[in-house]
């Protein structure tokens, strides 16, 4: 998505600006959404102008506001400068425009329009870099402006200023995080309060973490769009997050966090890229972590990323993934970037892009839903073993008022992702067993 942008990058002209009654250049600001991260970007403004402007060493001004609904309620908006009329933000003579809309149109033709006319833009919006990405970095650096994305991924850790230039001059092999506040959410929600996937996640909508369709979020796939940015941005290639391996966490059950309690282990929603040298491993899953496990404390809607430099060493970042300040303190620290640096860009290798590692050796858990017949577990051991996946721990419980049904509980030692993958299939036609089997990754320290 990103690493296009270097590509044709030409000198980049700075901000127009002009300079204020204080000597300090006006830098103008064109707001394209005014809902919760627009809304908080105005708050952060307002509240902390002396500061910002101090740290900036410019003054910033909101010149228009583009919304939907003019007519709705909006306590501390200017109510003058909302319109309903995108070229009215866009070519109002403002230095750089926000987008905060959400969504992939009509925000992409907004913000194309915005580079075409020789304006940087800030955006939070992840689903449009992950699906416009290419072509807007593109525009960007024919046309000598940036594109500011800080809060796309991970809303108030500084995680993409971190990588592209906090860690410049490291080699980044490894990423691993929490990347997805509502599934994090459900999955603590799960584990503390015993709750079952649908409550966890009525809970999580009812906060308003979790869109009314939550399945970009619990099928993994926003965690994987966002970890294809930071993967490009830490690995230098060019990376779709179609080459994501995904694998979601509505087939969790309270069965599956008791046995993680027992064994020693938290269930987590993980966020995994690996650069092996000449492959790449990325994917999303749940995940057993043992509970000494950095990532293993990162609770509710908390995100977290684990970052391994071959100089800085390891590297934690934690906090909000999501909210209207966390947010829009990204999203703010973008424009500042801007007005203080102009449009410089990002440099990347001009790598090429990389294929998907072959999967490698993991340990995991395994449960069988099954009819409770005398000789369950060892059909199963057997069935395991002839395929050459070897037991460290078996358990079978009851599943409580279903009679006649339980769960066999397996820990499988180092075995290959697809071979585990061909036994289960295999060991689902055997006639004891009731339902789908969950196999979920286990993994070591970090
Ligand atoms: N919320 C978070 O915690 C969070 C965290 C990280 C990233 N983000 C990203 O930040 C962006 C904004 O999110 P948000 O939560 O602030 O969204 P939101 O509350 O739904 O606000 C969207 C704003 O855009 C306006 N809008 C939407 N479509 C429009 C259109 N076609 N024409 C004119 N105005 C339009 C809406 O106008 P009305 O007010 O008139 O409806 C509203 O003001 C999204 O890309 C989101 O993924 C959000």
């Amino acid at each position: 998505v990103v690493t296009e942008a270097v590509v044709e990058a030409k000198a980049r002209p700075e901000p127009r600006v002009k300079p204020s009654p204080t000597g300090r250049r006006t830098v103008k600001l064109g707001l394209l959404g005014c809902g919760t991260v627009g809304r908080g970007l105005l708050e952060l403004i307002d509240r902390n102008r002396a500061l910002i402007e101090e740290r900036a060493g410019v003054r910033f001004e909101v010149t228009k506001i583009l919304v939907r609904d003019l007519k709705k309620e909006r306590p501390g908006v200017d109510r003058s400068l909302l319109t309903d009329r995108a070229e009215e933000v866009v070519a109002n003579g403002c230095d750089i425009v926000v987008e905060l809309l959400g969504g992939i149109e009509p925000a992409r033709t907004f913000v194309a329009r915005a580079i075409a006319d020789g304006k940087s833009v800030v955006t939070a919006n992840k689903a449009l870099l992950a699906s416009a990405g290419a072509e807007l970095f593109r525009a960007a650096a024919k046309t000598g402006v940036r594109i500011g994305f800080e809060a796309s991924v991970c809303a108030g850790i500084p995680i993409i200023r971190t990588l592209e230039s906090g860690l410049v001059g490291n080699r980044v092999d490894t990423l691993c995080g929490i990347l997805n506040g509502t599934s994090n959410f459900i999955l603590t929600r799960m584990t503390e309060l015993g709750e079952s996937f649908e409550s966890a996640l009525q809970e999580a909508q009812k906060r308003g973490f979790a869109e009314a369709d939550p399945s970009l979020d619990v099928d993994g796939h926003d965690a994987a769009q966002k970890l294809a940015i930071l993967s490009e941005l830490a690995f230098g290639v060019p990376i779709d997050a179609a080459a994501v391996k995904v694998e979601g966490i509505r087939n969790l059950e309270p069965e599956d966090f008791k046995a993680a309690k027992e064994l020693g282990y938290v269930l987590k929603p993980i966020a995994f890229a690996q650069d092996t040298g000449d492959a790449l491993d990325l994917r999303v899953h749940p995940a057993f972590l043992p509970v000494d496990h950095t990532l293993a404390h990162v609770r509710f809607e908390d995100n977290a990323v684990l970052v391994k430099g071959d100089a800085a060493g390891e590297l934690i970042f934690r906090g909000k993934g999501a909210g209207s300040l966390p947010t829009a303190s990204a999203v703010l620290s973008d424009i500042v970037d801007i007005a203080r640096n102009g449009s410089a860009p990002f440099r990347f290798a001009d790598a090429p892009a990389k294929p998907a590692a072959p999967d490698g050796h993991a340990r995991f858990y395994i449960r069988f839903p099954v009819i409770d017949v005398p000789g369950v577990i060892g059909r199963i051991a057997t069935a395991l073993g002839s395929r050459g996946i070897s037991i460290s721990h078996a358990s079978a419980t009851l599943v409580p008022g279903k009679p006649g049904h339980g769960n066999v509980k397996i820990l499988a030692h180092d075995c290959r992702a697809s071979v585990l993958a061909d036994t289960i299939d295999a060991v689902s036609r055997l006639p004891v067993l009731a339902g789908r089997p969950v196999a979920i990754r286990i993994l070591e320290a970090n």
